[in-house]
């Protein structure tokens, strides 16, 4: 038996004839119940209450008020009681309860949504018209642990100590006493497999960094650094940077640009992979969103908007079996895990960054001088972000190499220079995102610091562009 059931949101109608409906058992079983969005549309309907359609789509931020003591939405009794208590929420409906079902009372309304927040104490039903789980809903967090902890009785083990035990014992399991090869990347999710399979199974791991000449300043360095001298785990470096600028050489279509990257990338890590004896295994960072968006993509016919390779797009030819520990974690679940495991906080927090690097924040053709002059700018912008507390403050900030020149006036002489833009993003999942809006005078300071210190920079812009319709990346 359960110790309590989610129904979850989804775009779904429940006045449509046969609408995605769960058991109706499940009402019966004396679990408690908590229904979210469609989740609470369902449970109100098949209970016997009324749901309306509407082609007026709520979508975005509103203001709950909990009606009465209502300690399950997040705020203390004593607080709510005293005062009606506001709190932000994420709405994302067009149809709603328009009747309760019997036995039910509303436990909080906002001005669109009167049913907001319903409850059945007896019966441990809850249903919310908002949604919980995105960080919008301020009290999102306190909302599910008190259903879970209080109301279904769940105990917290879902620890990053013991989801590295089991990980850990899954792994030596899996791979008893075979070899296993790991692409690194230099974010957080393979190395977190790293240090993870480094810890299980010890030097039966190979690690493969492939330095294709467009990573970051100094990024080459500190990526091998901090495995082999921090954490003990050894790296196999390969040097590709020429064969990559060779085949890079007059492409400047982006497509073609993630292609020829991709392609290469394979090659390199195969033929190293090669040298290693005996390798069964695989190792990936795929973590669970990436599958979630590759099972989307088998059954959509999705435009390619950006074909995205990274390590984890390695092919079938290499004939071994993958590992794919993290496949069962969000983002901020690998992230804390990396912390439990002993990885620096700067790893750890590194803002993404794409798999073909630099190459896809040159517009134009990739050359070295022209990944040399991206690099010092990137460098200083995601320098001076880090020294002005606002790193933390934005999802993903970097430089892009224009393929203009323009003119300014340097003294007393014409000057004819390149132009970078800067980029700086908010967002929660990358799908969507707006541009940060970071304060004149730090865009000055960078901009200032940028012109003087990268003499072939003669003017510097900030991208002002949301996603969508602008993808983060300019190619
Ligand atoms: P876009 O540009 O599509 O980027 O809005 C969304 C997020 O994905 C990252 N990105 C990539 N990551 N391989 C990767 O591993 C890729 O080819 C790739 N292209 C874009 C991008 O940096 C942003 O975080």
């Amino acid at each position: 038996m359960p110790s309590g059931i989610i129904l979850s949101g989804g775009p779904e109608t429940v006045t449509e004839s046969s609408p995605p409906s769960p058991d109706v058992g499940i009402y019966t079983l004396d679990v408690p119940l908590l229904g979210i969005c469609y989740g609470m549309q369902i449970m109100a309907d098949q209970l016997g209450g009324e749901v309306s359609i509407s082609n007026k789509r709520e979508f975005g931020l509103a203001k709950v008020s909990p009606h009465h003591d209502q300690e399950w939405l997040g705020e203390s009794t004593s607080a709510a009681s005293a005062k009606k208590v506001e709190f932000d929420v994420w709405m994302s409906h067009s149809d709603k309860v328009i009747e309760l079902p019997p036995g039910f009372t509303i436990a909080a309304s906002s001005v669109n949504a009167p049913m907001a927040a319903i409850i059945d104490i007896d019966r441990r039903f809850f249903g919310l018209q908002f949604h919980p789980e995105v960080t919008q809903t301020s009290n999102g967090p306190r909302i599910l642990e008190f259903f879970l902890v209080q109301v279904c009785k769940c105990s917290q083990s879902w620890t990053s100590s013991n989801v590295a035990k089991d990980l850990i014992e899954i792994i030596r399991q899996k791979v008893a006493g075979d070899k296993v090869v790991l692409g690194l990347s230099g974010g957080v999710d393979s190395a977190v497999v790293a240090v993870l399979l480094h810890q299980a199974i010890g030097d039966q791991l190979t690690c493969i960094f492939v330095d294709n000449g467009l990573l970051r300043l100094n990024e080459g360095a500190e990526v091998v650094e901090t495995f082999q001298k921090n954490i003990g785990i050894e790296v196999r470096q390969v040097n590709a940077v020429e064969r990559f600028f060779r085949e890079l050489s007059g492409v400047t279509d982006p497509e073609e640009k993630r292609k020829v990257i991709g392609r290469v990338f394979i090659e390199v890590f195969q033929d190293e992979a090669n040298k290693i004896r005996d390798i069964k295994w695989l190792a990936q960072g795929t973590i669970y969103p990436d599958i979630i968006e590759s099972a989307g993509n088998v059954h959509s016919s999705a435009q390619v908007i950006k074909s995205h390779h990274n390590v984890g797009g390695l092919p079938s030819s290499l004939n071994l079996k993958l590992l794919e520990p993290l496949s069962k974690l969000f983002k901020d679940e690998v992230r804390s895990l990396g912390r439990h495991l002993g990885i620096p906080k700067q790893l750890v927090y590194r803002h993404p960054f794409p798999g073909p690097g630099l190459g896809v924040r040159i517009v134009g053709e990739v050359t070295k001088e022209n990944v040399d002059i991206l690099r010092k700018v990137d460098h200083i912008f995601l320098t001076e972000l880090k020294r002005h507390n606002l790193y933390d403050e934005v999802s993903q900030a970097f430089a892009v190499f224009l393929p203009i020149k323009s003119v300014g006036v340097v003294g007393d002489n014409r000057a004819y220079n390149h132009v970078v833009s800067l980029r700086a993003v908010e967002t929660i999942d990358f799908m969507t995102a707006d541009w940060k809006k970071l304060p004149y005078e730090f865009l000055s300071h960078v901009s200032t610091r940028i012109i003087n210190e990268v003499s072939s920079i003669g003017r510097v812009t900030y991208d002002i562009s949301s996603k969508p319709p602008a993808t983060i990346e300019w190619e």
